[in-house]
């Protein structure tokens, strides 16, 4: 039985680290929501980066300078592009989404908020898109205000319009790294624009998994990482509105962000330069071009539906198999979700289960998900979570059921 138009071994092919075995099984790699593999297209970029254009970017005269600079260039438009930015000037390098949401924080963030007024969060945000937030509180006398989280597992907006209130920004998770709840982004940018709040989007679970347009979402940021996307580690995205960008003061100050410097003082350069001191990671960002062109040749939608019938699979047989001892915390349909599923088995701690299923050679991974918040409101500490990607199939799902069958049986004694 098949449940994908992808044609999966084939992808799994371009993936060298999905070749290999653990501890005498072949790897299973269900931990992409920490971060995904990476195939073979994205590795070659990289060392090609290396062996033929390695040099720094917007300083040299000399060609390689110039080949390495138009390929950051080049990847900027790719992203550009893969997102549905209207302007590829829109488009800011920074180390990571964590990055790209303190950099909100402190630039737009220190100039615009004050005593009294209201950041709203969600009770299922990462730290990334909650501690930026706490520290300006902190620091600038700003309340942080939650929206919460429904049994099901969804968002309980029936609040908003009250919760609202003096608000000047939401910041959302398109899609939790736990639950794997998808909000509805566009509906909570129209009220936050209601209000004449703006509204901050961490995409990190949404775009390697989904397509994404920002212009019809009519959000004002997103952010998201290239690890999570087929890409290398150290590069993240801000996308922002150019006009709130082109406002915004210089977040670290260095290298390539000026326009002038003398023995008073500097001036900024222009977006996005003005937001990417220092040497950038070249590598990285060439690496996540060949990422975003490695997606759009598979085809994000095709990748979507993959995901949303693998998830329905895994949904129906950890229950067939595993029956009422597993709870999966979340959205119990694929409706509204995506390929993220924590678990919770007995009580068998989710560490414990995450070292069994490892002898599986089945890769989970077992925590709080930087996401304390949340854990307090599921009554958990941890979970052990599966997340699933376009490369995994159907026989993923059944060794990880299998893996969990062993566990049941090996803490029964
Ligand atoms: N934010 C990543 C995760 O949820 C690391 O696992």
């Amino acid at each position: 039985m098949t449940t994908t138009t992808l044609d999966v071994a084939a992808i799994k092919a371009d993936f060298p680290l999905l070749g290999r075995e653990v501890h005498g099984h072949p790897i299973v790699y269900l931990d992409s929501a920490a971060t995904s593999q990476k195939p073979r297209q994205v590795l070659n970029a990289l060392t090609q980066y290396y062996e033929e254009i390695n040099a720094n970017i917007h300083r040299g005269a000399y060609h390689i300078a110039e080949q390495a600079t138009t390929a950051v260039e080049n990847s900027r438009a790719a992203l550009a592009r893969f997102v549905g930015a209207p302007e590829t000037t829109e488009i800011v390098f920074a180390k990571n989404a964590t990055e790209a949401i303190n950099l909100v924080a402190h630039s737009w963030g220190r100039t615009n908020l004050g005593s009294g007024d209201v950041v709203l969060l969600t009770a299922m945000e990462h730290h990334a898109n909650i501690v930026p937030w706490q520290q300006l509180a902190a620091e600038r006398g700003v309340e942080v205000r939650w929206i919460p989280v429904g049994d099901d597992g969804h968002l309980d907006l029936s609040d908003l319009d009250h919760l609202l209130d003096g608000v000047r920004l939401v910041a959302v998770s398109a899609a939790s790294n736990v639950l794997g709840t998808l909000p509805p982004i566009r509906w909570i940018a129209d009220a936050a624009h209601a209000v004449g709040a703006l509204c901050l989007v961490d995409a990190s679970q949404w775009v390697p998994h989904q397509p994404t347009d920002v212009v019809a979402w009519d959000c004002d940021f997103v952010v998201f990482t290239g690890h999570k996307m087929c890409g290398p580690t150290g590069v993240g995205v801000l996308w922002g509105r150019s006009d709130l960008l082109d406002a915004m003061p210089p977040f670290l100050g260095g290298g390539s962000m000026i326009r002038n410097v003398t023995f008073d003082g500097f001036t900024p350069a222009e977006v996005p330069a003005r937001f990417e001191a220092g040497t950038q990671p070249i590598a990285e960002i060439i690496g996540l071009h060949a990422a975003v062109e490695y997606l759009e040749a598979i085809g994000m939608a095709a990748i979507r539906d993959h995901e949303r019938d693998l998830t329905a699979y895994a949904l129906r047989t950890l229950s067939e198999r595993l029956g009422e001892d597993l709870a999966i915390h979340g959205p119990n349909t694929v409706e509204g979700r995506g390929g993220t599923l924590s678990l919770a088995y007995r009580d068998i701690h989710p560490h414990d289960l995450s070292q069994v299923l490892d002898q599986h050679g089945v890769c989970v991974r077992a925590g709080h998900h930087c996401a304390k918040p949340l854990m307090a409101v599921l009554g958990v500490n941890a979970t052990a979570r599966a997340s699933l990607y376009l490369y995994n199939d159907e026989a993923d799902v059944d060794a990880l059921a299998d893996a969990l069958v062993d566990a049941g049986d090996f803490f029964a004694f």
